[in-house]
């Protein structure tokens, strides 16, 4: 089976195509089409400019992608693409793209959770079949969750961000250094030459059963540091350690709260995703809380950890070949929740019911 997978939830347009075969999905084309350098001047992503690159990217990205793989519409069985959470403009780009695409070769259109995706990715990007159960760390840009993973669908949420998101408190420190749009590689860059016991950052909620976290006050903590030690901002050795004690806070806490939600549910897999997962101080420590806990780390390579589609077309294609019901492309959701059953009358088990339906 193979299936089409386009993601514009944010700023990344992104096309893939995977194919399923039994127990396994492979990746057959994949091209993400970063917007980073047209965000970078405003300090942050702006909706508008993004809903405008997908609209002017994706009729070239899903042609070229189809030329170069040399794949055409009819050997797809299926086209995937992300309903929610997102942007709505952009996520509407890809939904009414995908829609067209669908009619014009006569094939399904399903929408994917983005955080399902990322749910997932590593299991595809290390070529390994989807087991339950398992906990799953997702940690991006928009989005900080633990979750018990108990089986397709069976979702239950142990813990999120109540305030900022981790890789969003790597954004926003990077900022209060004038470092450019996305932060966290380049704190992790600066990181690297720093002591991270320099300055002893806040890390919240330390109690062992509360799998919540919370990283506004570590980013007010930065602030007020800033503005007691102003010299900090020209100095790189300042900032070298602010940087390293910064990491090492969110990373504590990540790792500490991976640890003990392994060892309150007796899970002994951790599968972890999204951009923060490129840091590697942070992949580090979960193999460390991992190990402690006897428990195995599946962890994408980077490239699949930040947005793309290869994981919503594998999402898809993983679930329609057990048989679990997907969601018709009819309306995306920029607030769809990765916790509610989809249990609407637009939920059809296969692809030959998937054509009837539309
Ligand atoms: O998953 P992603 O591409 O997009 C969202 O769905 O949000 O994640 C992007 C986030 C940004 O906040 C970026 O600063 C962060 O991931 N990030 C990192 C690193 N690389 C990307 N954070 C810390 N260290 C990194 N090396
Ligand atoms: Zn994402």
């Amino acid at each position: 089976m193979r299936v089409l997978g386009i993601e514009t939830s944010c700023d990344e347009t992104a096309v893939s195509v995977v194919e399923a075969q039994i127990g396994k999905t492979g990746i057959l084309a994949n091209v993400v089409s970063s917007q980073i350098r047209l965000h970078e001047q405003f300090g942050g992503i702006v909706p508008e400019v993004a809903t405008r690159e997908h609209l002017r990217n994706l009729p070239q990205l899903v042609p070229g992608l189809l030329t170069q793989s040399r794949i055409r519409l009819d050997d797809l069985d299926a086209i995937a693409v992300t309903q929610g959470p997102g942007l709505a403009t952009s996520l509407l780009i890809g939904y009414s793209y995908a829609r067209a695409l669908g009619l014009a070769a006569d094939i399904p259109v399903c929408g994917v959770n983005h955080l399902e995706g990322h749910l997932f990715s590593p299991f595809l990007a290390l070529s390994q079949k989807v087991e339950f159960p398992f906990i799953g760390l997702i940690v991006s840009g928009g989005h900080t969750l633990l979750v018990h993973a108990k089986g397709w669908n069976h979702y239950e949420k142990l813990g999120g961000t109540v305030d900022d998101a981790a890789g969003e408190a790597f954004d926003k420190v990077a900022r209060l250094m004038d470092i450019s749009y996305p932060g966290g590689p380049k704190i992790e860059k600066l990181a690297r030459t720093g002591n991270a016991e320099a300055y002893a950052f806040p890390r919240s909620f330390p109690q062992k059963d509360n799998f919540n976290f919370s990283f506004s006050g570590l980013k007010t903590s930065v602030r007020y540091f800033f503005e007691k030690n102003p010299q900090a901002h020209d100095d790189n050795a300042w900032k070298a350690d602010l940087c390293a004690s910064f990491q090492s806070a969110v990373v504590d806490v990540l790792a500490r709260k991976a640890g003990n939600a392994l060892a309150a549910t007796g899970c002994k897999r951790l599968v972890a995703s999204g951009g923060v997962l490129c840091n590697n101080a942070l992949r580090v420590a979960l193999a460390q809380a991992c190990a402690e806990q006897g428990a195995n780390l599946l962890v994408a390579d980077p490239k699949l950890c930040t947005d793309n589609a290869a994981m919503i077309a594998a999402t898809a294609a993983e679930k329609m070949a057990a048989g679990i019901p997907l969601t018709l492309a009819t309306d995306i959701d920029p607030n769809l929740s990765l916790f509610k059953r989809p249990g609407s009358t637009a939920a059809v088990k296969n692809k030959e019911k998937l054509m009837r339906q539309r």
